[in-house]
């Protein structure tokens, strides 16, 4: 692709960071582990950071952490990546889908409020595409009705509402560092809490089970093989020390576009901005406006790619996939979600995308819709 969905920002300093691991015999379990922890809980607001190999792996170890009772339902959007229903389905739990608002994309505190039965146990908060959520109301509700809030603000490190960090509000909280998003460490992801019993035991479920107080052949309990390496480590706090430019950066780029994309009616801009908060850009993703749908994003999508620009559809709706078919509770209607999984069009997206190449992205979305109102 000449112009890519997504594209990590890797300077001088990253490079030279994982080169000075690699200098020392420590490549796991060095210094790099804990401070890359400690500095990005610092800077969330939350107690302690477990790092893990993957945003998915940090929420199998939230889930464990919880140990439901199987059947339990955990409330989740069903217009998200799948990364969390494949963990609560791997955990024997339900999910249990809620509807999106048309504009921010997000579940809201009342589908959620709408959604809560007896057997509500968790929800899965996802800030999804860094627009945080009103997580102040989803705090109060989850502890009106003593349920665990699982917060995924793997799309949003750096975004903030109510004054605080989206990663702070959770009982645990799940940030991902795939290359696609704000900072990255290859492969990665981080479990946040301030519950230190719930750390120390994640500490131990990423190694295995391993407790570091008995003998390192006796077992306590069965774990899992999600360390991250110390050359990850380092790249992730090399890093994180530029997090606040590389949130602003993105919203240079968001503002871009939407000056670009301003004269096109048939597309439906984000807003650049959240009331009481900050949104930290994970991607840039626009709606065709009705009467236009699935066929004509999708011909978009298809006509940019051969013009060498990626365009994605993210998502399609969790609740429709055939992985669920044999779930009897579904399918539901969740009519939002199904509109605006057929009209989303992300275009290219990442802090070092220039104003020539958004440009090009626009000037080749408007004709081809130009030519889309020619033949209707
Ligand atoms: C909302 C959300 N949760 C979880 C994940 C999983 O992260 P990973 O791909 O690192 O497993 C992602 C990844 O993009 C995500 O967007």
């Amino acid at each position: 692709m000449r112009i890519p969905l997504a594209q990590p920002e890797i300077t001088d300093a990253d490079r030279e960071a994982v080169l000075r691991v690699l200098r020392t015999p420590h490549l796991s379990f060095g210094p790099m582990l804990p401070e890359f922890e400690n500095a990005t809980a610092a800077y969330i607001g939350q107690s302690f950071g477990v790092a893990v190999n993957s945003g998915t792996s940090a929420l199998q170890l939230a889930f464990r952490l919880l140990d439901l009772p199987p059947g339990s339902e955990v409330i989740l959007p069903s217009f998200a990546f799948v990364a969390p229903l494949n963990v609560i389905l791997q955990e024997k739990l339900r999910p249990v889908f809620v509807d999106i608002d048309t504009a921010t994309l997000n579940i809201t505190p009342e589908a959620v409020a709408a959604a809560i039965t007896p057997k509500t146990r968790a929800i899965v908060a996802i800030h999804t595409f860094g627009r945080p959520l009103a997580m102040d109301r989803l705090r109060a509700l989850a502890d009106q009705h003593q349920f665990a809030l699982l917060e995924d603000a793997c799309e949003a490190l750096g975004a903030e509402i109510a004054e605080r960090k989206a990663g702070s509000w959770g009982d645990l909280s799940v940030l991902a560092f795939y290359p696609n998003k704000q900072i990255t460490t290859g492969e990665g992801g981080m479990l946040l809490t301030s519950n230190p019993d719930w750390a120390e035991r994640a500490r131990r479920l990423r190694n295995q089970g391993r407790d570091p107080a008995l003998d390192w052949c006796q077992q306590a309990e069965a774990g899992f093989s999600y360390r991250l390496s110390e050359m990850n480590c380092a790249l992730g706090l090399a890093q994180l020390r530029r997090i606040e430019a590389i949130v602003q950066r993105r919203q240079a780029v968001a503002e871009v576009y939407d000056r670009k994309l301003a004269g096109i009616p048939e597309i439906l801009r984000p807003a650049l901005g959240v009331p009481r908060g900050r949104i930290s850009w994970f991607c840039y993703v626009v709606q065709l406006a009705h009467p236009l749908g699935q066929a004509e994003r999708d011909s978009l999508c298809a006509r940019l790619l051969a013009q060498g620009i990626a365009a994605g559809r993210y998502f399609a709706p969790l609740h429709r996939q055939p992985l669920l078919a044999g779930e009897k509770h579904l399918p539901i209607e969740l009519p939002v979600t199904e509109q605006v999984a057929a009209r989303v069009l992300a275009l290219p997206f990442f802090s070092q995308l220039t104003e020539t190449q958004i440009q090009e992205v626009t000037d080749a979305l408007s004709e081809a819709l130009a030519d889309l109102r020619r033949k209707t």
